[in-house]
């Protein structure tokens, strides 16, 4: 039995989860709930509460899985991107559990790890397929072409889906996160009473400047009805979500005919929302793809999707010396 230990702390999510043998055990995560009073993730406190807590979520884990620190084989960290100060709470724990056991170190890219989530379940995509990948700090068509190589066909020139959400969110009056509140207001909402503009732009990318910026300038012409606001709350966030599933989903079937590839992923913490799975679902019905999605536990920030892309990772030879560095975007 091969046992591997993974840390995730990019953003605001402390989380571990325990590997065996290729097959999550278990995972744990404690989500940094302070940051609401604040509009958005402060990264200062981000780190605190990162420190205050993964040797909790670690120990948890190994309670959980019955698992002495000694079993463990090898241990994955998120190395970026994300918050600098974040990473390195993770990066250092990792480092110093492994030179204290003396064991491999794995650093794990989160976006890789986002779109390699999908090798938790049973039913595993085939290689070559397409994913949509969109959360917090990315919006990006990639073609999987196997566990190390992905090509990104298409990616937003601005804000991300999750960013979009969640500043629409707090323009219309909604607490951080906005993403899945927009989602959950939206079900009882109309999606066809209003009209934003499309985030698609030239060849396979997007840009959500102008449906921030389209929203901003409906909610002020209707400032002037009292109570307009409040009286189309749900209809408002249907429709605004609706411009951006829309848009997510035009752009990914345009990739999936040039490419002919038609197995289509859905990852990161915006495919945890309501509509885009279910849209996901009718077109990859309608047009004959094959669809994945994972469970929306595995959607947003956790450790289960550190672990399984650190796993392959491992299993390739593909280990970092304890050099290893936190980054904060891609490419730096
Ligand atoms: O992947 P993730 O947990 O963190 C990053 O890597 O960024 O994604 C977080 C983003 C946030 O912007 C959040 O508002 C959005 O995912 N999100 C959602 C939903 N759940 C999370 N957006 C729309 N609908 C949801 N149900
Ligand atoms: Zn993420």
């Amino acid at each position: 039995m091969s046992i591997l230990l993974a840390i995730e702390s990019s953003c605001d999510e402390t989380a571990a989860a325990i590997i065996s043998d290729g097959k999550l055990v278990v995972h744990h995560l404690s989500s940094q709930l302070d940051h609401a009073q604040y509009g958005g993730v402060v990264p200062e406190l981000a780190s605190r509460l990162h420190q205050q807590q993964i040797v909790k979520v670690v120990d948890a884990c190994m309670k959980d899985a019955d698992i002495l620190p000694e079993q463990i084989q090898a241990i994955a960290v998120t190395q970026g991107p994300g918050l600098m100060g974040a990473l390195w709470v993770g990066v250092s724990f990792a480092k110093a559990f492994a030179m204290a056991r003396n064991i491999p170190l794995i650093g794990v890219n989160h976006l890789d790890a986002h779109v390699l989530s999908h090798f938790l379940a049973d039913e595993k995509p085939e290689f070559p397929f397409l994913c949509l990948t969109v959360s917090g700090g990315h919006t990006q068509i990639i073609v999987v072409k196997d566990f190390h190589e992905l090509e990104v066909l298409g990616d937003t020139l601005d804000d991300a889906a999750g960013e979009a959400f969640d500043k629409a969110a707090k323009m219309i009056g909604l607490p951080y996160p906005g993403g899945p509140l927009i989602d959950q207001l939206a079900k009882t909402g109309n999606s066809n009473r209003f009209s934003f503009p499309s985030p698609c732009m030239k060849d396979l990318n997007y840009s959500f400047s102008g449906l921030k910026t389209s929203l901003l300038y409906f909610l002020r012409d209707n400032q002037k009805n009292v109570g307009f606001r409040e009286e189309n709350l749900n209809d408002i966030c249907a429709s605004f979500q609706n411009a951006i599933v829309s848009g997510l989903l035009s752009n990914l079937n345009l990739a999936a005919k040039q490419t002919g590839i038609n197995r289509l992923a859905l990852a990161g913490g915006v495919s945890a929302n309501t509509a885009l799975r279910s849209q996901f679902t009718k077109m990859c019905d309608n047009q004959g793809y094959k669809g994945f999605i994972v469970p929306r536990e595995y959607c947003t920030d956790n450790a289960a999707m550190i672990g399984i892309a650190g796993w392959y990772h491992w299993k390739a030879g593909k280990t970092s010396d304890l050099s290893l560095m936190p980054f904060a975007r891609m490419g730096k």
